[in-house]
């Protein structure tokens, strides 16, 4: 199927689903990126990061011998993405100036072992925060601090988000991204700033975050406890607030798209948050309760 992402995207695009091919329909600037399941030359292979390491590192820590042949993502990319993605280079001057990049994530829909496609999962070693957008199929958030001892974690959320949905990752929270939807791939732009540092180490430690999406035959996925982890109550399962409000009182609403915002009048100015560790007022209202 063959879908036009337009408008939530606020980039003219045609997306294959099938073949998760992502065609501009006019001129955009980017750098395109791919995320492997297994070792590469100049890449550890995400498989590290997942639940399914577990099987292929012994006790001791060394790695046995693995067959990632099984996986249906052997050998082809398991997600990939669009550097500094954007449709109007003056625009993209302004955003470099304020050291923002926006960024575009193709994630497919499945599973790996039984955990639900996910991305590999980072931490900003400078501690900035992230804001993201859902522009096609559904998306969970794990969101989560580190404590002070190692494997320790607190304060995880989850945040389920559909397409037009914005997210903000505030700082110091490490983030995985995954594709809730095992039929349909999952498309999400960002903007973050150059200065963010992302650091895979401590996250593929963990294997994932406190807990893991598993697809269970039957249901639409379940939740596991990653046993690896320490001091993990509960996740909270949170939605993103219906309109995100920035300090200088721009409003982003559900639907909107968050490529236009550097476009429209305050909204540059609203995008300064993305080089700040302060928890501003911005977080405050930034979700909702699951049933709201
Ligand atoms: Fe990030």
């Amino acid at each position: 199927m063959i879908t036009r992402l337009d408008k939530i995207l606020g980039v003219k695009v045609l997306f294959d689903e099938e073949n998760l091919a992502f065609q501009p329909l006019e001129t955009t600037s980017g750098e395109s990126w791919e995320k492997y399941l297994e070792d590469r030359p100049m890449q550890k292979g995400i498989w590290r990061s997942l639940k399914i390491a577990k099987e292929f590192i012994n006790k001791e820590g060394s790695e046995k011998q693995y067959d990632f042949s099984q996986f249906w993502s052997a050998g082809k990319p398991i997600y990939y993405g669009i550097r500094e993605f954007y449709n109007d280079s003056n625009i993209l001057r302004l955003l470099r100036e304020r050291k923002i990049r926006p960024d575009v994530t193709i994630i497919p829909g499945g599973v790996i072992g039984r955990e639900l496609n996910r991305t590999e999962g980072h931490e900003h070693l400078s501690g900035l925060p992230e804001i993201y957008s859902v522009i096609h199929g559904k998306a969970g958030f794990f969101l989560f601090e580190f404590g002070d001892r190692p494997y320790e974690i607190k304060n995880e959320k989850f945040v389920v988000a559909e397409a037009g949905e914005h997210v903000l990752f505030p700082p110091r929270y490490a983030h995985i991204t995954i594709n809730l939807n095992l039929g349909m791939p999952l498309v999400i732009t960002d903007l973050v700033s150059y200065d963010a540092k992302p650091d895979f180490n401590r996250v593929r430690e963990m294997k994932g975050a406190g807990y893991s999406i598993v697809y269970h035959k039957g249901w639409a996925f379940g939740v596991e406890a990653n046993k690896a982890c320490r001091k993990v109550e509960g996740s909270d399962v949170i939605k993103p607030a219906r309109e995100i409000r920035f300090s200088n009182g721009f409003v982003l609403k559900k639907g909107e798209s968050l490529f236009d915002v550097p476009r429209r009048e305050g909204g540059l100015e609203a995008l300064g948050f993305l080089n700040s560790t302060s928890n501003g007022s911005i977080y405050e209202n930034a979700y909702r309760g699951y049933l709201d």
